[in-house]
């Protein structure tokens, strides 16, 4: 069992309210999307999600999917749990989702109560806990009713399988409408999970707006860009990096020179900030005070470390963010 840093908690300010409900969110998260399956190194991933818990990180993400092989990333972090963290469940937050394609057939993918309440299921198997933090509806599903799916997310929060309710990648619009629907069932979103960055910034037209309304915690994800808002990729490709692994998300295409450029000219502002892009780049998103925590993915302990230095980083003066929007606006 691992014994844990007794300073995890020295910050304090480290641990955000997740908007109007009692759930506490660290403001950096770890998700578990890449570098934590099958095809990865187990025991660097343990060593990253370690360190994590040590410097206070209680929420690890993940969903049915992750890997690859989808399932292993949950297999591997209910290990962890058994192993070296399960004395400290209590004060770890597990968030899991089913939305996207997990095995063949109508029920393998989407938003069916079939799908979400069976997908739950199994996550909880995989994990070996007999509740998660936070169940999520992995994204909006158009050909099935909302009161279906988010009726299944209700009902796993009233059978104990979840204590909280969450939506991922709903637009505003929807995001209201499932706000309403998971009110009246009596059991209210807590959580929205966006993808929000320096290069995505959607959610500023409108959800974020929707999120403080409804009283939503916002938990942001790729606020890296997958890795593209650091110094990964100023000198090509590296073969350990994901735009270099085959079966990485982020593909070698995707790293182009428009978007290099912006990246190099947000580097010279990093580095007068005095720190690496990387953490000007999570601290940018936790600027918004809507925005309570960042959901990091990392392949190397140092890349956490540099994440999580991000939530006690300067704030930006307005002379920043002016010539941050300027670059973006290129
Ligand atoms: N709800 C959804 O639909 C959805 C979708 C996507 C993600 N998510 C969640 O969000 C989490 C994070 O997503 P993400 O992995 O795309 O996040 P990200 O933070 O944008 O990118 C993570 C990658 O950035 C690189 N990196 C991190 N720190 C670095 C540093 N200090 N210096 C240099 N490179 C650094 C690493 O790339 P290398 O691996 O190349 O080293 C790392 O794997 C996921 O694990 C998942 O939990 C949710």
């Amino acid at each position: 069992m691992h014994e844990a840093r007794p300073e995890r908690y020295a910050h304090p300010a480290f641990q955000a309210r997740c908007g109007r409900s009692g759930l506490h969110l660290p403001r950096v998260a770890l998700g578990l999307w890449h570098n934590f399956g099958s095809v990865d190194d187990y025991g660097n991933a343990r060593a990253i999600a370690l360190r994590a818990f040590d410097l206070g990180v209680t929420h690890f993400d993940l969903a049915n999917n992750y890997g690859p092989v989808p399932g292993s990333a949950e297999e591997n972090f209910g290990r962890m749990l058994r192993e070296d963290l399960g004395a400290y469940r209590d004060e770890i937050i597990v968030s899991t989702k089913a939305g996207y394609t997990m095995w063949p057939g109508p029920h393998g993918d989407f938003g069916s109560r079939k799908y979400l309440l069976s997908s739950l299921d199994q996550s909880l198997k995989r994990m070996g806990l007999p509740y998660v933090d936070v169940f999520y509806s992995h994204r909006r599903d158009p050909n099935t009713p909302m009161e279906e799916t988010l009726g299944a997310v209700a009902h796993a929060v009233r059978s104990g399988r979840a204590l909280y309710a969450g939506v991922s990648n709903y637009g505003p619009e929807d995001t209201r409408r499932a706000c309403a629907i998971l009110r009246e069932l009596g059991t209210p979103c807590v959580l929205h999970q966006p993808k929000y960055s320096l290069f995505e910034r959607t959610p500023e037209s409108g959800l974020l707006d929707v999120v403080e309304k409804e009283g939503l915690g916002c938990a942001v994800f790729s606020p890296l860009a997958q890795g593209m808002l650091t110094d990964r990729y100023l000198r090509g490709i590296p073969a350990d990096a994901r735009a270099g692994k085959a079966h990485g998300y982020l593909r070698p295409e995707q790293v182009d020179d428009a978007r290099l450029g912006k990246v190099r000219a947000l580097a010279v502002i990093a580095e007068e900030r005095g720190q690496p892009l990387a953490s000007m780049a999570v601290a940018w998103v936790l600027r918004d005070r809507r925005v309570t925590s960042a959901i990091i993915g990392a392949s190397k302990v140092a890349q956490l470390e540099q994440c999580v230095a991000a939530a006690s980083s300067a704030p930006f003066t307005s002379e920043e963010l002016r010539r941050i929007d300027a670059i973006l606006a290129t």
